[in-house]
């Protein structure tokens, strides 16, 4: 979300004459987009900050800005109190940026933190960075009001971007040669505009161009309805993975979370997916240390994750956020305790993972090359439509290709192939 964001961003100043630099030394201007979700993720920033704004000391006219959902918490502290920046812009306020910046370079400070109920940025063509696989957000916002989080709070009320600007800038990303789109919002599933849902949204985004991949994230169980379900599992180029954020397998604790729904409706929705979409990947994300989860109540969760064998799991230890409802309840489980359940969590899954990646051993997956590894100069990275990551040799591949690959190898969070070529294809069933 936070790429899309910076890519939005991007565009904006473009159109205004501003080009990127990967160098810190030739920026005029350094804004650092950041994230409230947790905190160690608010903590990074301010490491950041103190780097670049060593860089005043012998640059007195960088102008540095702080953009994106810590903002409006944190803008008193940042320009107020520490003079650490000079802009603090909040997730709806992007398109003033420019004349910001202009007052910034005279010396003003600025501050726009306001969140909107309409702002979707439909009109702005992000500055998108890669060639491959792009970002584009359809939604933003959320009203869900989980009692952890704080993104109704950083980023308001939820609204969605018209389907048509949706639908053109896919065609337009189809011309550019773009070969995988992900859709975005903090809670895409509840798309909505006119009389489309998302599930047309998909279908009409995925009818553009039928040899593009579309992908989407992330959805809430509460609105993973029949249609979309049906729509993934009757459209090629829609991706076979879901993320389906559980949080938590106790009754108890998704009641406090305000989830919506209990451990077994959730299961029930896992086995509707599964029965229609045969070969579906899931992945999930989970909070441990909720406050007052007993040891009892973790157990469900891994209890859960067992039952489902998700094929990828993200775990969190519960971080309290001012303004949240669960600030309330404190944060009663000691923060040892959150770590020996993360750990025991993480097990679980690479365990699981492992299971299910070796079982692809031998078997042809078609692999969207995305780009280099990170590893070797001599292997391409690449995703299955599973979403699953494949390390393939270079050889005469280019990124973009879409290549069948037999799976030789695979470990908990990576798979390694071999692109299978016509002739050795021809060559294997002749023998
Ligand atoms: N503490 C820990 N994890 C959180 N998440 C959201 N809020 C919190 C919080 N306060 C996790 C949820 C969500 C993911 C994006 O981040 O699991 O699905
Ligand atoms: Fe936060 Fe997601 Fe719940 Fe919305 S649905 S409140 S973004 S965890």
């Amino acid at each position: 979300m936070n790429v899309a964001d910076s890519e939005l961003v991007g565009g904006i100043l473009n159109s205004r004459g501003y080009t990127f630099t990967g160098e810190l030394s030739d920026a005029d201007v350094v804004l650092l987009n950041t994230c409230a979700i947790r905190d160690n993720a608010e903590q990074r920033i301010r490491g950041r900050l103190g780097l670049i704004n060593a860089q005043k000391r012998t640059r007195p006219h960088l102008v540095i800005g702080v953009l994106g959902c810590m903002a409006e918490r944190l803008r008193e502290q940042f320009i107020e109190e520490e003079r650490l920046v000079d802009l603090i812009v909040g997730p709806d306020e992007y398109r003033k940026l420019p004349a910001l910046l202009d007052g910034a370079f005279g010396g003003e400070k600025g501050i726009a933190v306001r969140l909107s109920r309409v702002e979707t940025y439909d009109d702005i063509e992000p500055l998108r960075t890669e060639g491959i696989s792009a970002w584009l957000s359809v939604m933003r916002g959320c009203d869900k009001f989980c009692t952890f989080c704080v993104v109704p709070f950083t980023r308001g009320r939820e609204r969605s971007r018209s389907f048509d600007s949706i639908v053109d800038e896919v065609r337009m990303l189809a011309d550019k040669g773009f070969r995988e789109v992900t859709l975005l919002g903090q809670n895409v599933n509840s798309y909505r505009d006119g009389g489309h849902d998302f599930a047309a949204l998909m279908k009409a985004v995925a009818a553009v161009d039928r040899t593009m991949r579309i992908r989407f994230t992330t959805s809430h169980p509460q609105d993973m309805s029949d249609a979309l379900i049906d729509a993934i599992a009757s459209t090629d180029n829609i991706c076979k993975y879901i993320h389906l954020p559980v949080q938590s397998g106790s009754d108890r604790i998704l009641a406090l979370m305000n989830r919506t729904y209990t451990a077994s409706q959730y299961l029930h929705l896992v086995e509707k997916i599964r029965n229609t979409i045969p070969g579906v990947s899931l992945s999930t994300d989970i909070i441990s240390g909720f406050p007052t989860e007993t040891a009892e109540e973790h157990r469900k969760t891994m209890d859960l994750m067992r039952e489902v064998r998700y094929d990828g799991a993200y775990t969190f230890m519960y971080s309290a956020r001012e303004r949240t409802k669960a600030w309330e309840m404190g944060d009663s489980v000691a923060e040892e305790e959150k770590s020996a359940r993360v750990t025991e969590i993480v097990e679980l899954q690479r365990g699981i993972s492992t299971e299910l990646n070796q079982r692809l051993i031998g078997t042809v997956e078609a692999v969207l090359v995305e780009g280099p590894s990170k590893k070797s100069d001599a292997e391409f990275m690449g995703r299955t439509d599973t979403n699953k990551t494949v390390i393939v040799p270079k050889g005469d591949l280019r990124e973009g290709d879409l290549v069948d690959c037999r799976i030789e190898r695979a470990n908990a969070a990576t798979l390694f192939g071999e692109p299978v070529r016509a002739d050795k294809h021809t060559e294997g069933e002749a023998a």
